[in-house]
């Protein structure tokens, strides 16, 4: 029998960032400066309308101002617009989230590129997207991958020369972190697989950083984990659970028990990847409080010189 992984908790090590968070806000505002997050939800779906609490408690939390615009989900184009406009126009705004998924009608993409890519925390603008890419700071990295990168460090995790190996092939998690592990710094080798691989396991198993993000849960067994490796579980699935007094309960795409005899290092789902996803989209934010400030005393000495 094999000794169980390290568990890294999320919850943990979120709680940490948050209070490092909590203290910048505390300096801001004795400069004058309160960051701000807009959360923008449009219609009802019930794990947004979660999600979109948990942020405004944890702004709420950190000192931050944070508003909350809930639009029904008949909202037009025009009107959406508007919204994002006036968040834009807004000073007291800093960092501006749109909740995906929006209702079918509605294509994300024309939303999210009408956000100020100055105040875009979710780092989903195109221009973020490609600094983040070229690993130009002034880019806003996506929460999900900043989270995890984040761990790695914490965790003191070895990358350099590492091989890490990504499931999935989204926007929000998986190629950005592409682009983070391989940077100067981290210095690992990625392999990224999806689901047109048609076996993943010869790939999983080459893994000495594995990271899961599909949203299949069971998809990752023990048999395919490298014994040692550190495995990030991005995946987050309801599933029924009568025993759940909510009726369902949250599972990754990992087989936690099984893979936790194999592996180095795990996250657990819950408390793994998702409370991390909160803390760094806080951390964006005041960061983007932080260059509104410098950009507004650079504006103000520029027009007081003579
Ligand atoms: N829906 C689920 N996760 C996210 C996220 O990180 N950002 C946005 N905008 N929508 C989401």
């Amino acid at each position: 029998m094999n000794v169980s992984a390290r568990i890294v908790d999320g919850t943990e090590i979120s709680r940490a960032i948050r209070a490092e968070v909590a203290a910048e806000v505390a300096q801001l505002r004795a400069a004058g400066v309160v960051p701000g997050l807009a959360v923008v939800l449009v219609g009802a779906d019930g794990a947004s309308e979660v999600y979109v609490r948990s942020k405004a408690r944890a702004c709420r939390e950190a000192g931050m101002h944070d508003r909350t615009l809930h639009l029904p989900a008949e909202v037009t184009a025009e009107e959406l617009y508007g919204v994002i406009d006036g968040l834009n126009a807004d000073p007291d705004i800093h960092g501006i989230l749109l909740q995906l998924p929006l209702p079918a009608h509605l294509n994300p993409k024309p939303f999210l590129e009408r956000i100020d890519a100055a105040k875009d925390v979710d780092g989903f603008h195109p221009l973020n997207v490609g600094r983040a890419f070229i690993g130009d700071p002034r880019g806003f990295v996506p929460a999900t991958p900043a989270g995890i990168m984040e761990m790695i460090r914490r965790e003191q995790i070895p990358t350099q020369g590492r091989h890490a190996v990504i499931v999935g092939r989204s926007l929000i998690v998986s190629k950005p972190l592409m682009s983070l592990l391989m940077a100067p710094g981290p210095n690992a080798g990625v392999t990224l697989v999806h689901r047109h691989t048609p076996d993943i396991a010869p790939f999983t198993r080459m893994a000495d950083i594995l990271i899961v993000a599909v949203g299949k849960p069971g998809l990752v067994t023990a048999d395919m984990v490298k014994p040692g490796a550190a495995v990030f579980d991005v995946g987050i699935t309801r599933v029924p659970d009568p025993a759940d007094p909510r009726g369902y309960r949250v599972v990754g795409d990992v087989d936690h028990a099984g893979v936790s005899e194999v592996a180095g290092a795990i996250t657990p789902v819950p408390g793994g990847v998702g409370p991390m996803t909160i803390a760094m989209l806080l951390r964006n934010t005041v960061e983007a409080a932080r260059r509104d400030a410098a950009r507004t005393r650079k504006r103000d000495r520029r027009r007081a010189a003579p």
